[in-house]
């Protein structure tokens, strides 16, 4: 099952105002005027320095990195600018640079990224095409499964179907904290919609992600250490804490749930 919205022009999940071509000309049009303030650091959408945007140049095409909705320090203390510029600037842009690389003057370089995420799941010739593919949607919808001032609860079709689901919204976030408590090493908590249209909790290791299995994302946190580290160190629990207090965007995973 696919997830929000992603088409052969939209690599990039739920990026619904902005096409893969549209946004290759924004950040042309970007490098063009703003190559002293992306050499500096800025992203040239946000305030302040953080992490920068990889340009198309230099992730190789033709999966590229989305512009972040929020400004760099805007998911602190939980979530620092430093943190966010490593991720999102290094390992996020490393995974496109490589995925790229990978599929240049393949078919592959025509397809979206949930079609060759679930046309190399499970096929050992393809892993690191498949580990960078997941790894470019997993962190594209990571992004977003955050805001500055999240948390709280889900409301409307989103709540009564939490509350069919798991009794309680207290109740999601404490299976959703068991499971990214509790994933050894590397990879993902999920809140997924069933084929069943059940709402439940996941996880999945290194780069996998529950698309591969029929289950149609709707949330994801990020527990591989990049992720933490520098800010919590080896106390990922804090991290997930402070993840379900205040960055969850219920406002994303409804619109997940209602696409
Ligand atoms: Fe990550």
């Amino acid at each position: 099952m696919e997830t929000a919205k992603n088409t052969r022009q939209n690599a990039v999940p739920n990026d619904r105002g902005n096409s893969r071509r549209q946004f290759i000309q924004t950040a042309a049009a970007g490098v063009a005027v703003g190559a002293t303030a992306l050499a500096a650091g800025c992203n040239g959408a946000t305030a302040g320095p953080g992490p920068r945007r990889a340009t198309p140049a230099e992730t190789g095409g033709p999966f590229n990195q989305e512009k972040l909705a929020y400004a760099p320090g805007a998911l602190a203390p939980v979530i620092s600018a430093r943190t966010l510029s490593f991720h999102y600037g290094k390992h996020h842009a490393g995974y496109l640079r490589k995925l790229n690389k990978a599929v240049r003057g393949t078919p592959m370089a025509k397809q979206t990224l949930p079609e060759i995420i679930k046309a190399t799941a499970g096929n050992d010739a393809q892993t690191g095409v498949f580990n960078n593919a997941a790894q470019a949607w997993n962190h594209a919808f990571y992004w977003k499964s955050m805001q500055p001032s999240g948390g709280g609860a889900p409301t409307g079709k989103l709540l009564a179907q939490v509350k069919a689901d798991f009794g309680s919204v207290t109740q999601l976030k404490k299976e959703l904290f068991g499971a990214a408590a509790t994933q050894f090493g590397s990879g993902w908590a999920w809140l997924v919609l069933g084929a069943d249209s059940k709402i439940k909790v996941l996880k999945t290791g290194n780069a996998d992600n529950p698309m591969t299995a029929g289950h149609k994302p709707l949330l994801t946190i990020d527990v591989w250490e990049h992720a933490y580290y520098l800010d919590h160190q080896n106390k990922r629990k804090a991290y997930i804490n402070g993840f379900l207090d205040k960055l969850l965007s219920w406002k994303f995973a409804a619109a997940n749930f209602a696409g």
